[in-house]
């Protein structure tokens, strides 16, 4: 699938810590881990660049710590980068240097957030139809009617039941709170999705329930989406393209079949080993 795409990232750039002279200047090429053995500070992205194309699903894995979640932060403007460019195709042409404010109104608009933490994506002590509302309103959907009206299509689009509306995330099961998640991330008819761990921790049969939802609604409603999971076989399932991460570096990316069953790079070999192992 090669269409037009819908995000490109250029050296994106995070650092947790500041960094040190070392760490900034020619070190930072050299550096093995992406923690500065100098001052300590972690490197979470070093220059990372991608493109989504519309319409694709792009897979991120990587072990735990690989920046792959520092990466979906940055796209939704949730954490500022040190450096990188970001280009939205008519929108921005580098949304990293645009006022919080604006960055605020382009992720209201065009962009829908699942958490890897239900506690960061959910005010737990609201309703569910509360946190839902809560997208809605910061675009402006104001009409109470109309807010009724869009919170139960949704919820039937995530396939949970309207009566559980008033209930509070904190009563939820986690495959609830993910339906919940992503009814608040489609709310406002986003053009990019950003999908975190969507279905970790979750038991088979909820994680098939779920995916089958997303699959749905992604073709349904022509969402690009980027969907990190350590769980190759959700990205089998679901990416068409994937990129492979270890410590803050994509090293590297292509159709997903083609990674998965034909990887290049030692560290990719061994994470599809070690799914085959299971
Ligand atoms: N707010 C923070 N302050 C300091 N270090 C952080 C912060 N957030 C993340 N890190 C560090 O940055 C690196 C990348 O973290 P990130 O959460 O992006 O990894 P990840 O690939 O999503 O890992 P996981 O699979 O465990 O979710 C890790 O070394 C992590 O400890
Ligand atoms: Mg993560
Ligand atoms: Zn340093």
């Amino acid at each position: 699938m090669r269409s037009d795409p819908a995000l490109s990232l250029k050296n994106l750039t995070v650092c947790y810590g500041g960094g040190c002279e070392a760490c900034r200047g020619e070190m930072a090429k050299g550096m093995k881990k992406n923690r500065c053995p100098v001052c300590g500070s972690i490197w979470a992205l070093r220059e990372v660049s991608l493109s989504l194309f519309s319409g694709e699903i792009l897979g991120v894995v990587g072990e735990s710590g690989s920046g792959k979640s520092s990466l979906l932060k940055c796209l939704y403007f949730d954490e500022i980068p040190l450096g990188g460019q970001l280009t939205l195709p008519d929108i921005a042409e580098n949304a990293f240097s645009l006022s919080r404010q604006a960055q605020r109104r382009i992720r209201n608009a065009h962009m829908g957030m699942v958490h890897q933490n239900p506690m960061l994506g959910l005010r737990m002590d609201y309703s569910a139809a509360a946190n839902i509302a809560e997208n809605l309103i910061a675009a402006n959907c104001r009409n109470v009617r109309l807010l009724q009206d869009r919170i139960d299509e949704l919820l039937d689009i995530v396939e949970m039941s309207s009566y559980r509306r008033r209930e509070t995330p904190r009563h939820f099961s986690g495959g609830m709170q993910q339906r919940v998640q992503i009814a608040k991330a489609i709310a406002n008819r986003p053009d990019i999705l950003l999908l975190d761990e969507v279905t970790t921790g979750l038991d088979l049969s909820v994680q098939a329930k779920i995916l089958d939802v997303l699959k749905k609604i992604i073709r349904d409603f022509n969402i690009s989406a980027v969907l990190v999971s350590h769980d190759l076989a959700v990205i089998r399932m679901l990416a068409h393209r994937t990129v492979v991460m270890l410590d803050g570096k994509i090293i590297e990316q292509g159709l997903t079949d083609q990674v998965l069953e034909d990887p290049q790079h030692f560290y990719t070999q061994q994470l599809v080993h070690s799914l085959l192992c299971i």
